[in-house]
């Protein structure tokens, strides 16, 4: 087994970025398959926290990172954080970070579109703002400009031409300032010798580590409930954040796909609006995020907090084709003397096992709860199964219960070693 997808299981947050660190381990590259720098990962090793972004997570490790075409790239930001990898000892070069030539750009247009959108509507989603939604509806809409583009200066002023005189007439409707061709053309001229060093054919990159027997995590960003499709649309993010986006946001062929790991914390966080049927608004809410330390990485927002909905963990599983979880910041619950679970939810009478489509229905849909016991034998930091408390080890069976798959892995704090292996995703024998 060679490769392993790690996916979002909620909303975004849950720990991915320390999951894809700890299997990078054990791997050689590792893979950005969607998102651009929306996404924010932490890693803490040894006490030193590394935030990132738009680069793999494996960068830390020194191991292989590909941005795949599916990922949206904004060629500033991405200078930018390498810069800052760089200040923290992390070199990253053309010889240890590739970009699909084929992927994304993001402008700075797509980020005073995605402002002006959310001025405009009558509910915002509570984007990043990073203007990734714009650039994919580019990409879609077949104007985008891609990476390749860049190292074709007369291509790259035909395409900007175009995509200018597209938005342009919507922002004069606005009675907004248009964009200029001239100073977004000579930015991104000036950008190019930067970025093309680090421009490649991912795909076949991963083609041949696979001949070599090499093995790849690709790093999923955002979640389940925020994919374009199986989310809580329309507040969802603008990409395919499932196991199947790793293959589209590649190349690589999903039969070469060995695991998927879905990670989910013990409890639930959502950043931005969007329907969020377990949410604690009060008191509850506030411990959960003053003690998860529940605070956007990029932008800073408090996240909503509330209790694991298990009902639609076990429903993303499904969708997003996850084998087993990997379980995170079950630390953050030490000392709660009962945890709430859902299990499915009670919609005018009738009682559903799923959520229903509809945004009206999903909130009046009344979460059902299954209870579990708390315990007050601190967790943080317990590296062996053996060593959770009793209680711990039932809420962690009862999940798996629930969500009708088996949990790998358990993380008890948020350094790279405060993580429990019941199973290696990559198909090692138990290990702990
Ligand atoms: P990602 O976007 O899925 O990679 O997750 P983020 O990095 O945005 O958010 C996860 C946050 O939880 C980070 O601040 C991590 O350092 C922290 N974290 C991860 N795992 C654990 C854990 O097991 N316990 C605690 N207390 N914090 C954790
Ligand atoms: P990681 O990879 C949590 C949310 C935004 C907003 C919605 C759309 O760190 O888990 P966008 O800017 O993508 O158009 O915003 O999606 N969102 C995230 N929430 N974690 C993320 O990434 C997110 N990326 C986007 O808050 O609700
Ligand atoms: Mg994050």
């Amino acid at each position: 087994m060679s490769n392993v997808v790690v996916v979002g299981a909620q909303w975004g947050d849950e720990g991915k970025g320390r999951i894809v660190d700890w299997l990078a381990e054990r791997a050689d590259i590792v893979a950005r398959y969607n998102g651009g720098h929306n996404a924010g990962h932490t890693l803490v090793v040894d006490g030193k926290t590394y935030k990132l972004a738009l680069l793999p997570s494996g960068v830390v490790r020194g191991k292989l990172g590909l941005i795949g075409n599916g990922v949206a790239v904004d060629p500033e930001a991405l200078l930018a954080e390498i810069g800052r990898m760089q200040a923290l000892g992390v070199e990253v070069t053309p010889q240890t970070l590739r970009v699909a030539e084929t992927a994304t750009l993001v402008l700075p247009i797509h980020r005073a579109i995605d402002a002006a959108q959310e001025g405009l509507r009558a509910k915002p989603i509570g984007t990043t703002l990073r203007g990734i939604g714009p650039a994919y509806e580019d990409k879609v809409g077949r104007r985008g400009l891609r990476v390749c583009d860049l190292g074709e200066p007369e291509l790259l002023a035909d395409k900007l031409e175009q995509l200018l005189r597209h938005h342009n007439a919507w922002f004069r409707g606005l009675g907004l300032e248009p964009f200029a061709l001239e100073p977004m053309l000579q930015g991104l001229l000036a950008l190019a010798p930067r970025i093309l060093p680090f421009a490649g054919p991912v795909w076949h990159l991963l083609d041949r580590a696979h001949a070599d027997g090499r093995r790849t995590v690709f790093e999923g960003s955002q979640a389940v409930m925020l994919d374009v499709d199986w989310g809580s649309y329309p507040f969802v993010t603008s990409s395919t954040t499932i196991a199947a986006g790793a293959a589209t946001g590649t190349g690589v062929s999903p039969a070469r796909i060995g695991r998927v790991l879905g990670v989910s914390k013990v409890y639930a966080t959502r950043v931005g609006e969007g329907p969020f049927p377990t949410e604690q608004a009060g008191g509850l809410g506030e411990l959960l995020r003053e003690r998860g330390r529940e605070f956007g990485v990029n932008t800073g927002r408090p996240r909503r907090c509330g209790w694991l909905d298990a009902a639609l963990l076990r429903q993303g599983v499904k969708v997003a084709g996850i084998d087993a979880l990997a379980l995170t910041k079950i630390d953050v619950l030490d000392g709660f003397e009962a945890i709430d679970v859902c299990v499915g939810y009670e919609l005018d009478g009738q009682r559903l096992d799923h959520a229903p489509a509809s945004l009206a229905a999903q909130r009046r849909a009344v979460p059902v709860y299954r209870r579990f016991a708390g315990w007050e034998q601190p967790t943080q930091g317990v590296r062996s199964l053996d060593r959770l408390p009793a209680q711990a080890l039932a809420l962690v069976r009862g999940i798996e219960e629930i969500v009708g798959v088996p949990v790998d892995i358990v993380t008890t704090g948020p350094e790279r070693d405060d993580t429990i292996v019941i199973r290696d995703p990559f198909g090692h024998p138990f290990a702990g």
